[in-house]
């Protein structure tokens, strides 16, 4: 490596509460200056025992949880960090599927899904997931992450000269998604329609594809998307919609089918994004669509097409879990789910910042980015492993401990974690005043 600045060295011993991520994604020298002051960054939260990512697990996304941290402590948490919604990542059902499915087929797809790497087990996963959600003339794309999906299928839907417009809390991958696809980009401001009827209005003529993209549940902000809204402007300016349904598929509406259903929208939405990272317990995504569009995504969305197809052992566990989630046990943790999240906000209510609605991604807003750091460290040390966020995945200065309840958390676990909550809150000043 070659030696940089001495006083950049010192700048980022001196100052690296103030560091955030995308400072160390500039660079205009020829010197890997941005790489080797990362490294410094790192090594100074190593040296301070305040580097709490990466900690390893040594189990199952369970409720409560050891975690390896770097530096070799170990620290005991009530886990709030992981998207596992339904427990079913764990499930034994599913483990067992999983076991069948790599006996049957082996670890690797070892090829691309249009060419050798399509088994039985992914035909099978494809027709629960349509079987699922019900739709006549509908078929599902599978992919290998659900960050994938949206990369794929945007820029494989949208081309240069055509649009995207994007809630402006969208996903990263929502945003590099139409970044790949060569087409514009504008965003209008978080759940605003009458913006978005206003980009609408702009942008919409016979000659031009516009694609709206939004979410069930924002992964940032824990509200919903006004989906009803949303389709029928589309609808009215022709322009067509995706809806990233990652935190609410199998989750929300009556029969999980997502906050499409929940508002009445699934038959209207395009292109229905979900990932089975998150309530589904593995890994990998799908995008649910007309047939067309399916088959379209299957050769055009390049991150599918030259890519290895899902593995084996996942698929066959996805298959497990939408039978358990279409039958009396999905109907019962879902419902737990949905009293966990709303006895978990009770309890924060009133005392700090916290995202609006009902839903099972809660938010509670810190402010600014330089406490994340030793926040986090404090929360960790107290027994709460969360889902911290801050700049660029949320606007600069309004970091957020982000949460993720599940329906297997206990009541106690829940308070105990509120209480870490708000004890962490008078300690680092963000009660609500
Ligand atoms: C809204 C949203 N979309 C897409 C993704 C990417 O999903 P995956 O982690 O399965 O790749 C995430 C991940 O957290 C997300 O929150």
């Amino acid at each position: 490596m070659p030696t940089i600045d001495e006083s950049l060295i010192k700048h980022v011993h001196d100052h690296y509460a103030e560091y955030t991520y995308d400072m160390f994604m500039m660079n205009m020298s020829a010197e890997l200056e941005e790489i080797e002051l990362f490294s410094e960054y790192v090594d100074v939260l190593n040296e301070k025992k305040i580097y709490t990512f990466e900690a390893a697990r040594s189990g199952t996304q369970t409720t409560e949880t050891d975690l390896a941290r770097a530096n070799g402590e170990s620290v005991h948490v009530v886990n709030l960090s992981s998207y596992n919604y339904l427990g079913f990542s764990y499930h034994p059902d599913v483990i067992k599927a999983a076991q069948d499915a790599v006996a049957k087929y082996g670890l690797g797809a070892s090829s691309s899904p249009v060419i050798s790497g399509t088994y039985l087990v992914h035909k099978q996963l494809e027709e629960a997931l349509v079987k699922f959600f019900g739709l006549p003339g509908r078929g599902v794309s599978l992919f290998t992450a659900g960050y994938s999906v949206n990369l794929g299928a945007i820029s494989a839907f949208i081309k240069p000269g055509h649009h995207v417009i994007m809630d402006a809390a969208s996903h990263m991958s929502i945003v590099e998604g139409a970044k790949l696809s060569g087409g514009e980009m504008t965003f209008f401001r978080h759940n605003d329609m009458a913006h978005l009827e206003e980009l609408l209005k702009k942008t919409c003529d016979d000659f031009t594809r516009v694609l709206v993209c939004v979410e069930g549940i924002y992964s940032g902000d824990g509200d919903y998307g006004n989906l009803k809204e949303v389709v029928r402007l589309a609808k009215q300016y022709g322009a067509f919609t995706l809806v990233d349904e990652a935190h609410s598929a199998l989750v929300a509406g009556d029969n999980g089918k997502g906050v499409c259903e929940q508002q009445g929208v699934l038959e209207d939405v395009d292109m229905y994004v979900m990932t089975f990272s998150k309530a589904f317990g593995g890994v990998g995504g799908a995008v649910y669509a007309k047939k067309e569009i399916v088959q379209y995504m299957n050769w055009y969305a390049k991150c599918r097409m030259f890519s290895c197809a899902l593995d084996p052992a996942v698929t066959g566990g996805m298959t497990k879990v939408i039978e358990l989630a279409s039958g009396p046990l999905g109907a019962e943790r879902r419902k737990r789910l949905k009293s966990n999240a709303t006895y978990f906000r009770s309890l924060l209510e009133g005392k700090v910042v916290l995202s609006e609605g009902d839903a099972w991604v809660v938010i509670v807003h810190f402010g600014a980015e330089s406490k994340t750091l030793q926040l986090n460290d404090h929360l960790q040390r107290s027994g709460l492993d969360t889902s911290i966020i801050q700049f660029p995945a949320v606007p600069r200065n309004e970091a957020r401990i982000r949460m993720f309840i599940t329906s297997e958390h206990t009541q106690e676990q829940l308070k105990k974690a509120a209480d870490v909550i708000l004890q962490s809150a008078a300690k680092f000043d963000f009660l609500k005043k």
